[in-house]
């Protein structure tokens, strides 16, 4: 089984940026903590981050047949993004959202996501951690899709 991780904008910064908020784990640091659950649940990962909203839709339509499942952090995305959503429905891959903070327990702006609804869940406010349940999450979409 594979799964695509994709981070949206400033998830580069990690580590550094807002320690309050996200943290101070790396998106490295976060990968090879993925990477390391992913080999004990034998799922093949990829890991990727872009600052282009069109760069995150081209790899979204490139997963359908080659991906399982995909995790997305789409980071500010997540409340502007119809690119991003319609990219999401027209492919078909299952899709779970995810966030390290609590979007809904933060500003207004941030409280609707554009792509929750085309996606199978979200998990949010878990900091690194939300990564780890959603590598979890892909493996049981997966399996009921079986
Ligand atoms: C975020 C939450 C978004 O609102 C924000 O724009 C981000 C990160 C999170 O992981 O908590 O960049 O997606």
């Amino acid at each position: 089984m594979r799964v695509l991780f994709l981070n949206g904008p400033n998830l580069n910064l990690l580590g550094t940026r807002e320690p309050e908020v996200y943290g101070r784990t790396t998106l490295a640091d976060i990968e090879v903590k993925v990477r390391e659950k992913a080999a004990q649940l034998k799922v093949v990962v990829d890991f990727r981050q872009s600052n282009q909203e069109g760069e995150l839709v081209s790899w979204i339509q490139e997963a359908k047949g080659k991906f399982e499942v995909i995790v997305i952090n789409a980071a500010a995305y997540t409340h502007t993004s119809v690119a991003l959503r319609d990219a999401i429905s027209a492919v078909g891959v299952p899709t779970i959202e995810i966030h390290l903070s609590n979007i809904h327990a933060r500003e207004e702006f941030r409280h609707k996501s554009l792509i929750a609804p085309v996606c199978k869940g979200q998990i949010s406010g878990f900091g690194e951690k939300s990564y780890i349940l959603a590598l979890e999450a892909s493996v049981y979409v997966n399996d009921l899709n079986k």
